[in-house]
């Protein structure tokens, strides 16, 4: 895809796990590398930037949003499309992340609201951390996110990266960055040409009532 000519395109990444020598913070810097390769613009976060204390409602109204939040929200709106790099925990998400979701999912615009999102794993183990992608779609999407259909997930992390940080085996490489191309080229047709249009309605089945409605139409 190299000789596709880009419009400029922002997009956020961030591994989800705070831990200094992550896995999946190395995943999310050769996201990154490969997404400034191809041609879009990459602004890297860390899980520890959007960091927030339990989500309380009391806090929330006693002391507004936390400063966490308020980064996330505004990393979010200044990127055209964002990309997680998220360990698994018990075959779901990491608390850090749902708690960070929750918070920014408080603000009205709704920030993950049409955002384009790919998701990726990387994990010890022989599946890769697949199953806490699947957990954290349903909340990105019913917060309005589109959420990229393929995701990646690194099985065997702790062996499967190079010493230059790219991935040792070959056709896994390749398929890495196939899915990375294939997301961002989305990503400039959605922001550039964009043509599906929706309505996002928190708590879908809530009978209709303006004065507690959160809808938005795009
Ligand atoms: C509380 C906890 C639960 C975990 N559960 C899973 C799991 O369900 N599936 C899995 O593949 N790995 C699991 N792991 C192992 C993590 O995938 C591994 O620690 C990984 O390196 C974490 O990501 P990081 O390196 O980016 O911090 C778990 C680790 C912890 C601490």
């Amino acid at each position: 895809m190299d000789d596709v000519s880009r419009e400029p395109l922002q997009i956020l990444v961030f591994s989800a796990s705070l831990r200094d020598d992550s896995l999946n913070s190395r995943l999310a810097n050769l996201a990154a590398r490969t997404i400034q390769s191809i041609g879009a613009k990459v602004d890297i976060a860390s899980m520890a930037e959007f960091d927030a204390p339990s989500f309380d409602a009391d806090v929330e109204i006693a002391d507004g949003l936390p400063s966490g939040a308020e980064s996330f929200r505004e990393r979010l709106v200044d990127a055209d499309a964002f990309v997680i790099c998220s360990p698994e925990y018990n075959a779901s998400m990491p608390g850090v992340l749902k708690n960070a979701i929750d918070w920014v999912s408080r603000y009205s615009p709704q920030p993950f609201n049409e955002r384009q999102g790919l998701l990726m794993s990387a994990s010890p183990s022989m599946i890769g951390g697949n199953r806490g992608l699947w957990a954290l779609r349903v909340p990105l999407e019913h917060l309005g996110a589109r959420i990229y259909p393929q995701m990646f997930s690194l099985a065997q992390a702790h062996q499967a990266f190079a010493a230059d940080g790219s991935i040792e085996n070959e056709p896994l490489r390749e398929r890495f960055v196939a899915t990375i191309t294939d997301f961002v080229d989305l990503v400039e047709a959605a922001t550039h040409y964009p043509c599906i249009k929706k309505e996002w309605v928190e708590y879908l089945g809530q009978r209709p009532d303006p004065s507690i409605d959160r809808v938005e139409r795009a």
